[in-house]
């Protein structure tokens, strides 16, 4: 335990206008009742594998495992081996047979102000009706799905489905293009895409499924059948024979399905995420482990009670927060959760806190960005409804930045409730570091510490540890039960991505910047790569420079992620015409922020479009992207000195 989870120090007097706490130590109450206490540190320390043995056992096992840890084949992990579990009998079958079937499970709120209570009944024979039906389409385990789908319960219900057949899913973000659609539905050779026919978007149905069948025309694919929910009611295009309507088949398919129990290892799912290169990776999840880490994150960093919380977490199932913290974590400890299909701001800016009220929220995880976007909009929002259900506040994605912590705090919880702030990624599959709430003094913007069973280093270059205040890369030293098992199809980018840097110490790499503060708080400071964090969505550089010089007028395009007051960051880019051109201006700026949108998605349109001569390049011809960013942020040039053409490079950044 680092000596910053006991310190209770706080600065200037209560009541001076410009005193604030430097740290948060948790209160009495909170402490009395919290899940987990410092002990658990101990607990941990004492011995790792037989810690988290302990948190699997929470689990449900078909056959127990004999080992927890197998690393023989690193850095490919084993854990709980020959275990056998059905994942999705975790989540729902096993609450109904404790007699909790009556819960409500989701409490689920449409875009245009319908609603749904769904219990672990419910939820149960959904998913068993899907089961059923995705078996007599011939479906498989081991076989790919991908889902296409907005925040609909029929989207929880089939990665459950998919679960308990031992189907491997895929979830693509709605808000993808068809194009991105293809690429991860081709990668994985999914059998079946699952989508609807619309989706609800500030009060406008926008069509989905002409996006699928965009995606599928051309070449032939792997894809066998489309299965449409009908969400908004918009004319489809149809292909008989291939396109099957939900309310036709899943809905007529017996309600009673027998899980069967699949091997640890078996895998769960595969995840897209943006890398230093232009080729998404696919992530790839297998079942014990993961499950096991998912459910003691949201137990312990949550502070989680089942049968009286009312969780919320605002992710979209298309990120990994949705597969950790919506569906996985969440179900297997019977949470009664919100699950909303929207955007924070329609009908107007009061929706969430209106959310909030309604169902009593208890806990609520968003990101940052959201945060900074209710400060703009003003605390007279948020004061003008009841939030005092809240009782915990959780920040993912990026950095919290130590004003919208205490905005947060102060505002939304009501100057009481503790805020957690939680490191991990899409490959970490689960909370890694993070505050727990009944026992760390958080300080606003820090992520505080690895948790119990997690272990971190902060390191230079060479891999020799730093000191405390000291910046440097922050690598995993040992394996974690929800680590990623490859990237899908290419163990040897899985390799050269996240272990060759630090091959020798065998530790994991994590791309990103952090360093321990003197107190020994440990602050992640963002990406050391050229992977972008817009709203919390990561998108490589490489991406979206490859999807600009895609369009016939662009003969180069270098792209950066510059500092933004409300997404972290916004993405800028630079390109040089081509000689022949046909356009220029705001016409080719227009074009290229659209095929951008075409070829990714509109989360990565580019905030401005510079139309340069000549992009700043070392001698041997690498463009220095901490110019750009220089330009980008408005800043004085850098260090110029090692440029081709200095002087070209200085009158772009002049004008
Ligand atoms: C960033 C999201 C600082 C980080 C769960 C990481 C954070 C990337 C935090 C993973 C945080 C996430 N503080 N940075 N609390 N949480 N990040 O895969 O750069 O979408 O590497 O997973 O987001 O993004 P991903």
């Amino acid at each position: 335990m680092t000596s910053a989870t006991t310190d209770h120090d706080t600065t200037g007097q209560a009541g001076s206008a410009d005193a604030v706490p430097a740290t948060y130590p948790p209160e009495g109450a909170f402490i009395a009742t919290a899940n987990a206490g410092a002990a658990l540190y101990d607990r941990a320390e004492a011995d790792r594998l037989e810690f988290w043995a302990e948190q699997a056992g929470q689990l449900h096992w078909d056959q127990p495992w004999t080992q927890v840890l197998d690393w023989s084949d690193a850095p490919v992990a084993k854990w709980f081996a020959d275990g056998k579990l059905n994942v999705a009998y975790n989540c729902v079958d096993r609450h109904v047979l404790d007699g909790h079937g009556d819960q409500i499970a989701i409490h689920w709120e449409g875009e245009p102000g319908d609603s749904r209570d769904i219990t672990y009944n419910d939820l149960l024979a959904e998913v068993s009706r899907a089961a059923n039906y995705l078996t007599e389409l011939g479906l498989e385990a081991g076989d790919r799905v991908a889902i296409y789908m907005p925040m609909v319960p029929e989207a929880i219900v089939s990665m459950l489905a998919c679960a308990r057949l031992g189907l491997t899913h895929s979830v693509v973000f709605a808000g993808f293009s068809p194009t991105a659609l293809r690429q991860r539905v081709d990668d994985a050779s999914a059998r079946l895409i699952i989508t609807t026919d619309g989706q609800w978007r500030r009060g406008m149905a926008a069509p989905l499924k002409a996006a699928v069948d965009e995606a599928l025309g051309g070449e032939p694919s792997s894809v066998e059948h489309v299965l449409v929910v009908r969400r908004t009611n918009i004319d489809v295009p149809w292909t008989d024979g291939r396109d099957l309507w939900w309310h036709d088949t899943v809905t007529n398919a017996d309600a009673d399905h027998q899980a069967q129990a699949f091997d640890a290892e078996h895998p769960l799912f595969i995840l897209y995420t943006s890398g230093t290169t232009g080729k998404p990776k696919g992530i790839l999840h297998t079942s014990g482990g993961y499950l096991t880490q998912a459910a003691y994150t949201h137990h312990n960093v949550f502070d989680h009670k089942a049968g009286q919380d009312v969780y919320w977490c605002t992710a979209d199932i298309g990120w990994v927060t949705g597969h950790s913290y919506i569906v996985y974590g969440p179900l297997a400890n019977r949470a009664t959760q919100v699950v909303y299909e929207g955007t924070p701001n329609s009908p107007d800016e009061h929706r969430h806190f209106d959310i909030i009220e309604k169902y009593g929220v208890t806990i609520y995880y968003t990101a940052p960005t959201l945060v900074r976007t209710f400060m703009k909009w003003g605390r007279e929002i948020p004061d003008a409804h009841d939030l005092s259900t809240l009782r915990l506040l959780g920040s993912v994605g990026e950095p919290i930045n130590p004003e919208a912590w205490r905005w947060y705090r102060d505002v939304i919880g009501g100057n009481r409730t503790p805020i957690v702030d939680t490191w991990w990624q899409t490959e970490t599959g689960a909370i890694m570091i993070s505050p727990l709430p009944g026992v760390t003094a958080t300080k606003p913007g820090a992520a505080m510490a690895a948790l119990p069973g997690i272990s971190a280093k902060i390191v230079d270059d060479a891999g020799a540890e730093l000191d405390h205040g000291a910046s440097g890369l922050l690598v995993l030293d040992q394996p974690w039960p929800s680590m990623l098992r490859g990237i899908w199809g290419d163990m040897d980018r899985f390799r050269e991505t996240y272990w060759d840097r630090f091959a020798n110490d065998g530790w994991y790499f994590a791309g990103d910047g952090a360093k321990f503060d003197t107190d020994g708080a440990l602050w992640v400071l963002g990406r050391v790569d050229d992977v972008m964090n817009v709203s919390g969505h990561r998108i490589s550089t490489a991406e979206v420079e490859s999807a600009l010089v895609g369009h016939t007028d662009v003969a180069e395009a270098a792209v950066v992620g510059a500092t933004d007051a409300t997404t972290g960051q916004a993405i800028v880019a630079f390109v040089i015409r081509t000689a022949n051109a046909a356009h220029s201006g705001d016409t080719l700026t227009a074009e290229l922020i659209a095929a951008v949108s075409q070829e990714i998605s509109p989360i990565a349109r580019p905030r401005e479009i510079h139309i340069v001569p000549e992009l700043p390049k070392t001698r041997s011809g690498k463009i220095m992207r901490r110019l750009l960013r220089d330009v980008a942020e408005g800043r004085e040039l850098g260090d110029t000195s090692t440029l081709v053409d200095p002087q070209v490079f200085e009158a772009i950044a002049r004008g």
